[in-house]
């Protein structure tokens, strides 16, 4: 039972934890984000072992940087056909046209989404830590709103806000969305987080879960719980 709107953040030190958490627990062939953490230890071999497995892959390194530099990253990133990749809206219109320059001359099937706010940020440490006025909801969809005009595919967003995303660029837009908690799991440091469930009626197209499931007493249970919830019409 695979469902392709469940990318498992695949968080772990080195590729021989996360491929003996994906043999032990049945996960092959899942859909998966790889995140800094796995991706700065391996390197692009990682990715082509997931490859090899059959798994979609979300290649999260959420690039901030000047537009030349995240557009000769992106062409690199372009190479590795991973289905999405990312960078951070507050880099920038001319960061986020650079990026896209750069995927579209190694690759065109390779998804650009922008960070709108990451969901461990709430009001306070956006007000007050950040000097960026408002609310959460209402910079999160200019920033999508603002990344689509410069060539993204998609956001990454909390939940809370994926509905007003779509509602302001679209339904094509893509909504990814972090945060997601299954009943009874650790909220741990996200601040805004929701079920699948509630994610899927609230626009998201895809969750991205890592905790609830990785740190699962029993993680193939976790994945085929949210599985269930997303299935239940
Ligand atoms: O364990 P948990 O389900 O909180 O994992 C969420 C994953 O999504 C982590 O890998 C985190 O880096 C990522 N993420 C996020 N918020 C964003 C973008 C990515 O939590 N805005």
């Amino acid at each position: 039972m695979v469902n392709d709107s469940i990318y498992i953040a695949l968080d772990f030190p080195n590729w021989k934890e996360a491929e003996n958490f994906l043999i032990k627990n049945e996960l092959q062939g899942v859909p998966v984000k790889v995140g800094m953490e796995l991706f700065y230890r391996e390197g692009p071999s990682v990715i082509d072992k997931l490859k090899a497995n059959n798994h979609s892959i979300f290649l999260d390194l959420k690039l901030h940087d000047i537009p030349t530099t995240v557009m000769k990253a992106m062409r690199n990133l372009g190479n590795l056909e991973v289905d999405i990749v990312n960078v951070h809206a507050l880099g920038g219109s001319d960061m986020i046209q650079a990026a896209k320059e750069g995927l579209l001359s190694s690759n065109k099937k390779t998804k650009l989404i922008a960070v709108t706010i990451l969901t461990s940020v709430d009001e306070q440490t956006l007000n007050n830590e950040l000097h960026i006025p408002g609310l959460v909801t209402e910079n999160a969809v200019h920033f999508a709103d603002f990344a689509k005009q410069n060539g993204a595919d998609g956001v990454v967003c909390s939940v809370h806000e994926a509905k007003q995303i779509k509602e302001k660029c679209g339904s094509d837009y893509l909504t990814v969305t972090p945060g997601i908690r299954l009943e009874n799991s650790n909220v741990n440091d996200q601040k805004r987080v929701a079920t699948p469930k509630y994610a899927k009626e609230n626009g998201s197209d895809i969750l991205v879960i890592g905790r609830s499931i990785t740190e699962a007493v029993k993680p193939r249970n976790a994945y085929e719980r949210a599985v269930k919830e997303l299935d239940i019409k």
